[in-house]
């Protein structure tokens, strides 16, 4: 009896093996869809070269534990070849997305791009991302990235925070169903005339690139 008792148990035990576990931390491939991103016209910041209509690309990874923003046309440059490009770039994006009964937060991001300043200018990059709800109003929860470079400098970089995780899981929820937007910025600033600086896509892939890693929560 015991020993059949036994046999039972460890029979149920292996079923339950058996059975894949759901992934409870993310929304199942498939179920994020990004529905329209829009982007502010260049004029929204007088002094910048900022983005146009369908130069950024807005995804979600196929098991949706990221989201990636790609500016295909996004510098800044100072100095005699600087040409048309302006010292300061702008872009703002809002990104209407659908994850049903799921809502995520930005737990770190990741950013890449490209820069080369001489001695004596200084270049800014500033990131800065919030929800907005269905009657347009900022909601809780806000983050940003930022990076100061003083040249020389010349190199891709690699930027990364961690840690944005702000808000507990019922403000987060309140999320599911708002617009998200991103912005970007790159300032550049020099100390005479002759000296040249630009920021702009990485070598790679000549693109702008933000990861955003998301923390997921089951609404
Ligand atoms: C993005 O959202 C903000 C805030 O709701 C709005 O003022 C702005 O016009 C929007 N931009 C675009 C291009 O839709």
């Amino acid at each position: 009896m015991r020993h059949s008792t036994f046999f039972f148990l460890a029979l149920i035990a292996a079923i339950v093996q058996a059975v894949p576990a759901a992934d409870l931390t993310k929304p199942p491939a498939g179920t994020c869809t990004i529905s329209a991103v829009a982007v502010d016209a260049p004029d929204v910041d007088t002094d910048g070269s900022g983005c146009r209509a369908g130069t950024v690309g807005v995804a979600f990874s196929s098991d949706n534990s990221l989201m990636t923003i790609l500016f295909d046309d996004f510098k800044a440059a100072i100095g005699p070849n600087a040409g048309s490009t302006k010292k300061r770039a702008f872009c703002r994006v809002n990104v209407t997305m659908a994850s049903p009964g799921w809502a995520f937060d930005v737990s770190s991001v990741d950013f890449r791009g490209y820069v080369r300043i001489a001695q004596g200018v200084d270049a800014s990059i500033v990131s800065r991302w919030k929800w907005i709800d269905s009657k347009g109003q900022d909601m809780k929860g806000k983050g940003n990235i930022n990076k100061k470079l003083a040249g020389p400098f010349e190199d891709d970089f690699l930027l990364h925070k961690d840690g944005e995780l702000s808000d507990n899981e019922a403000s987060v929820c309140s999320k599911a169903s708002a617009r998200f937007q991103l912005s970007i910025s790159a300032s550049l600033s020099a100390s005479g005339s002759s000296l040249s600086g630009l920021v702009q896509g990485d070598a790679a892939n000549a693109q702008f690139g933000e990861v955003l890693n998301l923390g997921w929560k089951k609404c």
